[in-house]
């Protein structure tokens, strides 16, 4: 039998460093989700404390994420992560519950027991960076943190919940973009060369202008890849991306929740892949 322990207060810095590429794009996100956490549990061997598994979540307003469910290959199916998912993602908690769900089928089983329905895919989309020509009459202006309200009014209309505990983070990580039209915000993007997004636009139709906006940024920088994720219902990225030679990284994540909420025809989620 395995131990449960909770570590939902730690603090975000008992990380071991990994010198692997991953672990160099992912330590910055996971260090954040480690001090915003709203729970935080592992399972340890009982016999010398060896993680077997772990498992957190996050809370925006009512919006409750899983953000990782992870068991040791040789512990899995053993009904270890039922019992940590109730205590990381218990039956009630939030308005809307939401899990980025890898195909798993044990996952799956334990996401559909927490109440949440697969609604779409999402794709992450990788191409190398071409020169590319913002024609139209959108401008990007490169945000600062007084534009944080602009952003969290984006976000509230297009996804529901602003993301205010993330902000800074996002801020100092990444390039954030508006996107104005005659005077007024009509979209958002944070830019970096780990990892992209979120991606917002009022109207879909403007995602075209913006995914170009940022491709070129990459192709300027020398990026030698860029990915989007991508929900397989938003038309206007999907299309734009897969006309310029984007290929689809199989396989697909779902996006699963409780009830449907979002418009994600007009929005990219963040990235990498852990929340939307
Ligand atoms: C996903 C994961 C965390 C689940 O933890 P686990 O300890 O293996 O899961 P459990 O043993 O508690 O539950 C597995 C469930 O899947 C069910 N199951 C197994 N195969 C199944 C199938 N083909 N169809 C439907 N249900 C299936 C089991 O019957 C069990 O359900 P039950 O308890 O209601 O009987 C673990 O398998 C894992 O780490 N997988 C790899 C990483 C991953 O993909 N994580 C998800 C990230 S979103």
């Amino acid at each position: 039998m395995a131990a449960m322990r909770d570590l939902s207060a730690r603090q975000g810095n008992e990380w071991k460093l990994d010198p692997e590429s991953f672990w160099t794009v992912l330590e910055p996100f996971l260090r954040h989700l480690a001090t915003h956490a709203a729970e935080w549990w592992v399972t340890e061997e009982p016999v010398d404390g060896s993680m077997v598994g772990y498992a957190r979540s996050i809370e925006r307003g009512g919006l409750f994420e899983l953000s990782e469910f992870f068991i040791r290959p040789d512990r899995q199916s053993a009904g270890i992560g039922r019992r940590l998912m109730e205590r990381v993602y218990p039956p009630g908690r939030g308005d809307v519950r939401a899990i980025i769900a890898t195909t798993d089928v044990r996952g799956l089983r334990r996401y559909y027991a927490a109440g949440t329905v697969a609604r779409f895919g999402m794709a992450s989309l990788a191409g190398q960076p071409k020169p590319a020509h913002v024609a139209g009459s959108l401008e990007p202006v490169l945000a600062t943190s007084l534009d944080i309200p602009e952003i969290a009014a984006i976000e509230e209309t297009v996804f529901g919940y602003p993301r205010h505990a993330d902000y800074p983070w996002l801020f100092e990580q990444r390039e954030p973009y508006l996107y104005r039209r005659a005077g007024r915000t009509v979209g958002f993007a944070f830019f970096s060369k780990t990892g992209q997004g979120p991606i917002a636009a009022l109207d879909p139709a403007d995602l075209r202008a913006i995914l170009l906006h940022l491709e070129a940024l990459a192709h300027a920088r020398g990026m030698e890849s860029i990915s989007f994720e991508v929900p397989t219902i938003n038309e206007v990225a999907m299309q734009h991306l897969l006309g310029r030679g984007f290929k689809i990284d199989a396989p697909l994540n779902l996006l699963m929740s409780n009830v449907p909420f979002g418009q994600f025809d007009r929005l990219i989620a963040f990235a990498p892949a852990i929340v939307l």
